[in-house]
C-alpha cells in the first residue's frame, strides 16, 4: 500500500525554522537582484558600507527585531536615496503594503522618485525642507516645530535608521512625539542610535569604533566626535532615548546594544523597538 504522507515526515520543519528559511532566502534574493534599483556610488550620501547589504542587513532587522509584516504602512523619516525603502520593495505586500519616505535632501528623494515608486507605486516619497546644519542647512522648516504632514494613527511601522545620530536632543523629542501621533495603537517605531552607556564611555581608547571617540558635550546628554561638526555623529547618554520614548507615549519592547562599542552584536548601532501605547478615550 502506498503511504504517500510519510515521505514527508523526513522534510518537517518546526515553523520558526520555516519562516527563518523564508526570510533568509528572501533577504540572499535581495542581495543578488540586479533588477532593483541602486543608485550611482557617487550619489550615495547615507555613509559607509555597501549599498545593497546594508539594506538587506536591515530588512532583516526590522522583520525579526521589529516584527514588521507584508502588509504593513510604513513611514521612514530620513529615507535619503532608498537604502531601506529598496528591499523592502520585495517584502511589502503590493495591494496593501504601503511606504512612505521623507527627507531633507531633495537630490535623494528625487532620485527615489524616479527609480522606485514608477515600479512600486505603494512606495512615495516626500521633500521635508526641514532645516539640518549638515544635510539641508538653508531649510525653512525648524525641526524644533516639525509638524509632518499626514494625519494622526496613519502607520503600523516607522523607522528611524542613522537619523538620531544626526539630531540634537530636543529634535528627537519633537520626532518620537509626531511619530507616536501618527502611529495606530500598537504600531512599532525602530529606532538606531549610538547610546553612551558605561562600556561606550569607558571604551574610548579601546575597542569601540575608533572613529566615534565621543566625549560629553556640556550638561546636556550628547557626545560628539572632537574635530567633526557636532550633528556628524551624535551619541546619547544611555536612558535619554528610553525616558524620551516614555514621555512620547512608547513602551520600549526591545533594547539591543550594537557592536559598534566593541562588544559582540548582530548590529553595529544600537537599535530600540518601541510600541505605542494605546490611549483611552
Ligand atoms: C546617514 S543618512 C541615513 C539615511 C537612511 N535612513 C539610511 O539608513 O539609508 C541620514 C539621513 O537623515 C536625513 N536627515 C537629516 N536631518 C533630518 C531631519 N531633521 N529629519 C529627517 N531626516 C533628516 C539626511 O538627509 C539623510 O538622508
Amino acid at each position: 500500500m502506498n503511504q504517500p504522507a510519510l515521505r514527508h515526515v523526513d522534510n518537517l520543519q518546526p515553523a520558526w525554522q520555516q519562516n527563518e528559511d523564508r526570510i533568509e532566502g528572501m533577504l540572499q534574493a535581495v542581495l543578488t537582484n540586479r533588477f532593483l534599483p541602486q543608485p550611482d556610488q557617487n550619489s550615495v550620501f547615507v555613509g559607509d558600507g555597501n549599498y545593497r547589504a546594508v539594506g538587506a542587513e536591515f530588512l532583516g532587522h526590522f522583520i525579526r527585531m521589529g516584527g514588521l509584516q507584508p502588509k504593513s504602512s510604513v513611514l521612514d523619516i530620513g529615507s535619503g536615496i532608498g537604502r531601506m525603502a529598496v528591499p523592502l520593495t520585495q517584502y511589502l505586500d503590493s495591494d496593501h503594503g504601503r511606504y512612505v519616505g521623507i527627507d531633507p535632501v531633495e537630490d535623494g528623494v528625487t532620485w527615489c522618485r524616479q527609480s522606485v515608486t514608477p515600479v512600486y507605486p505603494n512606495f512615495t516619497f516626500q521633500h521635508v525642507d526641514i532645516a539640518h546644519e549638515l544635510y539641508n542647512p538653508s531649510g525653512r522648516i525648524n525641526g524644533k516645530a516639525l509638524k509632518l504632514p499626514y494625519p494622526d494613527r496613519q502607520f503600523d511601522f516607522a523607522i528611524m535608521t542613522s537619523i538620531v545620530t544626526h539630531l540634537p536632543p530636543d529634535e528627537v523629542l519633537v520626532y518620537f512625539s509626531e511619530i507616536n501621533r501618527m502611529l495606530k495603537p500598537g504600531g512599532r517605531l525602530f529606532v538606531t542610535a549610538f547610546v553612551v552607556d558605561g562600556i561606550a564611555a569607558k571604551d574610548e581608547h579601546g575597542r569601540r569604533d575608533p572613529r566615534l571617540a565621543f566625549v560629553r558635550s556640556g550638561d546636556g546628554p550628547c557626545w560628539f566626535v572632537p574635530g567633526l561638526p557636532p550633528l556628524a555623529a551624535v551619541g546619547f547618554d544611555d536612558g535619554f532615548l528610553d525616558r524620551a520614548l516614555e514621555r512620547a507615549g512608547f513602551t520600549t519592547v526591545l533594547k539591543s546594544l550594537g557592536h559598534w562599542r566593541g562588544q559582540s552584536a548582530g548590529h553595529y548601532q544600537d537599535v530600540f523597538v518601541a510600541e505605542r501605547r494605546s490611549v483611552s478615550g
